[in-house]
């Protein structure tokens, strides 16, 4: 019997319903091809939610979500919501209940897309970048003291245990046996980069190298390790991001080394990411926001949903699916599109859909 899975889908803000119904339509013609099923169920978090009823996420909310099989979201964010209540209320709270201890964020160039990386194409910019979703500074104890007197005191600190360490570092040299060089036949081998910063976090990131290189020399000899500083990696990611493979990293230096190599790939209309369980559930996403600018009109770019998609369905086991959706968008951005900025694409946001849907 075909595998169904249960999805739980959550448009959002903004162009984030726009992008969604894209990648609905890719994935049900997937299944369609590839013999599953989707069994696909809206839930209406995000900012017109809150407006509407003064709440913002249900106290059952990642307990009616452990029920799905994954997580298809589209975008947070709302112009008339004070940044950061919708980002920390739903899409944090989200991460850190489900326990999505992984941001897996590809750094891929596809053909034809543009970069403002000089001479470099998508045989130089083509690595992974696995991010602590759940820790760190993102999670860690803070607060104020003497608030609003000259002698207030603010803290935030990056806190990691090393189990935390641990398990994300199990799943990157795992990420980087699957996937790295060597297994996609394009180096002679799989190599795992620790982005850090030893010289100057000297508790922080001495656990995680520790940890990193036990683990990689008991569990992974065949995996080839690496370290970078986090500050020359942002250097190497504009002037030699064919250096990189597979790099593993805290939660906001991946939070900010990503934004650097989603502008690489060609920008917030491709780049997509998944905040991951590998025990539970996940929850994929385009990581350009909600773009409230373009709501409604037609014109955003639905590819970074797609893929989106794409890497929800490699997550769930249907791999040869994923493959494909992933190759036709790639026909799409190198045969097709103008641009991928929204607006300028030469299609719709319904038509870039429906040319995905197409090719597969
Ligand atoms: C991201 C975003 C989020 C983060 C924000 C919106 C909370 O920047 O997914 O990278 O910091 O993780
Ligand atoms: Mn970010």
């Amino acid at each position: 019997m075909a595998n169904t899975y249960k999805i739980a889908v959550i448009p959002g803000d903004g162009t984030g319903p726009e992008v969604v119904a894209e990648g609905k339509k890719v994935l049900d013609v997937a299944a369609a091809k590839f013999g599953f099923k989707l069994d696909m169920n809206d839930f209406d978090y995000g900012g017109d939610r809150f407006l509407r009823t003064g709440e913002i996420l249900p106290e059952n909310a990642a307990d009616e979500l452990k029920q799905y099989d994954s997580i298809y979201l589209g975008a947070i964010g709302h112009p008339d919501v004070k940044p950061g209540i919708l980002e920390k209320g739903i899409l944090l709270r989200l991460r850190f209940e489900l326990d999505q201890y992984i941001n897996l964020r590809p750094v891929k160039l596809y053909p034809g897309v543009e970069t403002p990386l000089k001479d470099k194409g998508p045989e130089q910019i083509d690595y992974v970048v696995v991010r602590e979703n759940t820790g760190g500074i993102y999670t860690g104890t803070g607060g104020f003291s003497m608030k609003g007197t000259e002698h207030e005191v603010a803290t935030q600190s990056m806190v990691y245990s090393r189990h935390q360490v641990d398990r994300c570092l199990k799943y990157a040299f795992e990420y980087a046996q699957r996937h790295g060089k060597k297994a996609r036949g394009k180096g002679s081998a799989n190599t795992l980069g620790l982005v850090g910063k030893t010289n100057v976090l000297t508790y922080v990131f001495d656990l995680w190298e520790r940890a990193f290189n036990e683990l990689g020399a008991s569990d992974y000899a065949d995996v080839a390790r690496e370290y970078y500083h986090v500050d020359a990696t942002c250097m190497w990611m504009v002037k030699s991001p064919e250096w990189f493979d597979v790099l593993v990293t805290s939660n906001m230096f991946g939070d900010i080394i990503t934004d650097l190599g989603a502008i690489t790939q060609g920008g917030m209309g491709i780049a997509a990411g998944g905040n991951i369980n590998p025990e539970g559930v996940s929850m994929f996403e385009p990581i350009g926001g909600s773009a409230p600018k373009y709501t409604g009109q037609g014109i955003i770019n639905p590819l970074a949903s797609i893929v989106a998609g794409a890497m929800m369905l490699d997550t769930l086991g249907e791999t040869e699916a994923s493959v494909a959706i992933e190759n036709a968008v790639m026909e799409v951005t190198g045969k097709k599109l103008k641009s991928l900025s929204a607006g300028n694409m030469g299609y719709s946001t319904s038509e870039v859909g429906d040319l995905v849907a197409s090719l597969l």
